[in-house]
């Protein structure tokens, strides 16, 4: 298998088709960038909560993208995000940020920088995970897979995954809070969640991360 992977691969799904965990993985088996765009719109969101910006004033929304910096760093605990040099890795999941998140997400002045942003870091060849970066971020990806998932598996993983971060939630919340994320990831009218029809549709409801992570490598190993 190559190693130092040079090439963009693009990968979308909607909340907890096992993108992240699976795109980590791979970054780490092609020795490439790892770029959790998810993260980078989270910061976003969290800055602007911090901050008390209007989230329908245009002005303070220029401004807190003018003076955004994220950066991503790969560390044995996993991916750490900085925010404007602080780590706020922390801080990106809470259930403020996820009911803020598709406010944020939908407006264009954000969705331009964050584009932008992306197309930067991945300029040398990265895993790049999200909701558009087959269809709008890296269109000419070298290979774009589209992880997807039954939503009762997607609400058992999220809830395991909240647990698992401290998170005291239950079922009902989460429940709410997928179904409401995959409403205006779809609903969107810029970078909206979309199958992109040159992309290698996965179904992971039944799959294990090896399982995905494997399919993956052997799409990319025989072409
Ligand atoms: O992958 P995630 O659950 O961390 O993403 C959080 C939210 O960020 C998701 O509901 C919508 C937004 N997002 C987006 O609009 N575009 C992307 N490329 C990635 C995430």
């Amino acid at each position: 298998m190559s190693r130092n992977f040079k090439k963009v691969i693009a990968i979308d799904g909607p909340a907890g088709s096992g993108k992240s965990t699976v795109a980590e993985r791979l970054a780490d088996e092609l020795s490439t960038l790892y770029i959790d765009t998810g993260a980078m719109y989270r910061a976003v969101t969290f800055k602007a909560l911090n901050e008390n910006i209007d989230f329908d004033d245009k002005k303070s929304i220029e401004k807190l993208v003018d003076d955004i910096d994220i950066s991503l760093e790969k560390t044995e605990q996993g991916l750490k995000v900085l925010l404007n040099g602080n780590d706020v890795t922390k801080k990106l999941r809470s259930s403020k940020v996820n009911k803020n998140i598709s406010r944020i997400a939908k407006n264009k002045i954000v969705r331009k920088k964050m584009v932008q942003m992306q197309r930067q870091f991945g300029a040398k060849g990265a895993i790049v995970e999200g909701r558009d970066i087959g269809t709008v971020v890296f269109k000419k990806a070298y290979k774009k897979f589209y992880l997807d998932a039954h939503l009762d598996e997607r609400i058992k993983r999220r809830l395991k995954q909240a647990k698992s971060k401290g998170r005291r939630v239950d079922e009902k919340t989460i429940k709410e809070e997928v179904i409401n994320r995959d409403r205006s990831d779809r609903s969107r009218k810029i970078g909206p969640l979309r199958i992109s029809p040159d992309s290698i549709y996965i179904d992971t409801t039944n799959l294990s991360i090896d399982e995905v992570v494997n399919k993956i490598l052997n799409f990319i190993k025989n072409e």
